[in-house]
């Protein structure tokens, strides 16, 4: 299991509901099940994390924030048993003394997926999606936290195999990956890749003890 110093314990659903409605008291930080209160924050945070409101993109990001969030809405709202959007909310000591909600530092969604024979893959396996920290929290083991609580979850799910794409040049991500224990499946181009107008995408892999 991956070892991040950092302490992000995962808090339940049931838990974090009871403790919304002041009946009980959480860690400063955590991670819960995002719900649908949630996804304005969120698309924020992945809209921001993924695309840069530099040149062109500077017009198309409110479609795409639109684009983002009602994708969630339905991914968050289908409450399907082979899905999971999980976020680490945090606040300063002298936050959680005060019913204020917790700041929202990090997300990431995994499923569980099936596999063609022929994709060279476990058949039934878990993948990671959307792993995103908030600019101001990022390099204090969030993100490990996050995919730490995915192994978790994913072992609870009977799944053994925990895959994830992540392009070339995100060389950050990368070693994210690599310190979590992930190593290269497959390196996938596309007519894109050829052209030079997008980098490789790499399919890794971990398998889960
Ligand atoms: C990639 C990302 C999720 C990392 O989040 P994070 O919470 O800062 O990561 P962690 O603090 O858990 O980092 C764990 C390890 O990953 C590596 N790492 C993370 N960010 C890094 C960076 N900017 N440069 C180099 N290594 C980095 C380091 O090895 C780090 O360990 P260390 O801090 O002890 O050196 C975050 O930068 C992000 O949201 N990026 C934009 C969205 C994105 O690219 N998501 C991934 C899509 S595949």
């Amino acid at each position: 299991m991956t070892d991040f110093a950092y302490n992000f314990p995962f808090v339940p659903a049931s838990q974090s509901l009871v403790a919304n409605s002041g009946a009980a008291n959480l860690p400063r930080s955590f991670i819960r099940e995002a719900h649908p209160g949630d996804v304005a924050q969120l698309t924020e945070l992945l809209a921001s994390s993924f695309y840069h409101r530099t040149g062109w993109l500077y017009w198309a990001y409110p479609v795409i924030k639109l684009g983002i969030q009602e994708d969630l809405r339905q991914r968050i709202k289908g409450e399907k048993s082979n899905y999971l959007c999980l976020t680490a909310l945090t606040s300063t000591s002298e936050e959680a003394k005060i019913p204020v909600s917790p700041r929202m530092a990090g997300t990431v969604e995994v499923s569980q997926r099936q596999a063609w024979p022929w994709q060279g893959m476990s058949p039934h396996y878990a993948y990671v999606s959307n792993l995103a920290v908030a600019p101001g929290f990022r390099r204090r083991g969030i993100a490990g936290r996050l995919l730490a609580t995915c192994e978790t979850l994913v072992l609870g799910w009977q799944l053994r195999d925990l895959y994830l794409h992540v392009m070339a040049d995100n060389l950050p991500a990368r070693r994210l990956y690599q310190k979590a224990g992930f190593h290269l499946c497959r390196s996938e181009e596309t007519a894109a890749t050829w052209l030079g107008l997008q980098p490789r995408r790499l399919l890794l892999h971990k398998p889960l003890t």
